[in-house]
């Protein structure tokens, strides 16, 4: 079992460096760490498939040591056109997971496949207006699957309270039991809890935890009102 799956045997909140000081990044990833978190999550964004231009694998390289050597794991989230042309840097530079976006992938049992196959847990990702339906199926070729709980692109938006129907369908009626499912947007201490009870099992936050005056005191806050590890 890969460490990143053993780490999603309970729940976990995923620190998105999106909203990290680039400058110190690796201080900051250290604060979370050192305040238990062992799951970071990674926004790559191409300019096409959302308009902002972010991290490549340069970046997953660049913590891949600090991270693995705590015990952590590196959660690669690719808002990218083609995501298929880019699974093995990723997997190369010490991406342990690698999501892409169902609507971004004309071949997503491929992908999905090539994903495993480097050796990294595969992941689909939702946008808010995709329907769940969208990987029905799929649901043997998925390790994880991440709902988008805001529009891709942006940290800071308001959390969408549709999503936490979609998080009950996908863990109740689609995907096959044990399936971790990732909710991502707007995850802080008040919709963290909402989205443990619709059955969510890892959570992205980048600003509720970096926006904040003590990133660890953040995080931790988090972590308890989604009754994570
Ligand atoms: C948005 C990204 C998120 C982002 C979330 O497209 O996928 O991971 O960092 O940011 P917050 O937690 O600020 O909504
Ligand atoms: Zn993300």
């Amino acid at each position: 079992m890969s460490r990143l799956s053993e780490l999603l045997a309970e729940r976990r909140v995923a620190p998105s460096i999106l909203s990290a000081d680039f400058a110190r990044l690796g201080a900051q990833v250290g604060e979370v760490m050192d305040a238990g978190a062992r799951v970071i999550h990674l926004d790559v964004m191409d300019g096409h498939f959302v308009p902002p231009i972010t991290l490549g694998p340069l970046v997953v390289g660049a913590l891949a040591d600090q991270v693995h050597a705590a015990g952590g794991a590196l959660d690669v989230h690719l808002m990218i056109e083609r995501p298929e042309r880019q699974v093995q840097e990723f997997a190369r530079a010490g991406a342990d997971s690698i999501t892409f976006h169902q609507e971004a992938s004309a071949h997503l049992h491929r992908t999905l496949g090539a994903v495993r196959e480097a050796g990294c847990l595969a992941g689909a990702a939702l946008n808010p207006g995709t329907p769940v339906g969208a990987l029905a199926d799929v649901v043997e070729a998925v390790d994880l699957v991440l709902c988008m709980t805001v529009n891709p692109g942006w940290g800071g938006q308001p959390f969408i309270p549709a999503s936490l129907a979609k998080v009950r369908r996908l863990v109740g009626e689609l995907l096959a039991p044990g399936t971790p499912v990732e909710v991502d947007g707007g995850v802080d201490e008040s919709t963290a809890g909402p989205c443990a009870g619709a059955g969510a099992g890892l959570f992205v936050a980048g600003s509720a935890i970096f926006g904040a005056a003590d990133p660890a005191a953040a995080y931790v806050a988090i972590a308890a009102a989604a009754g994570a590890a």
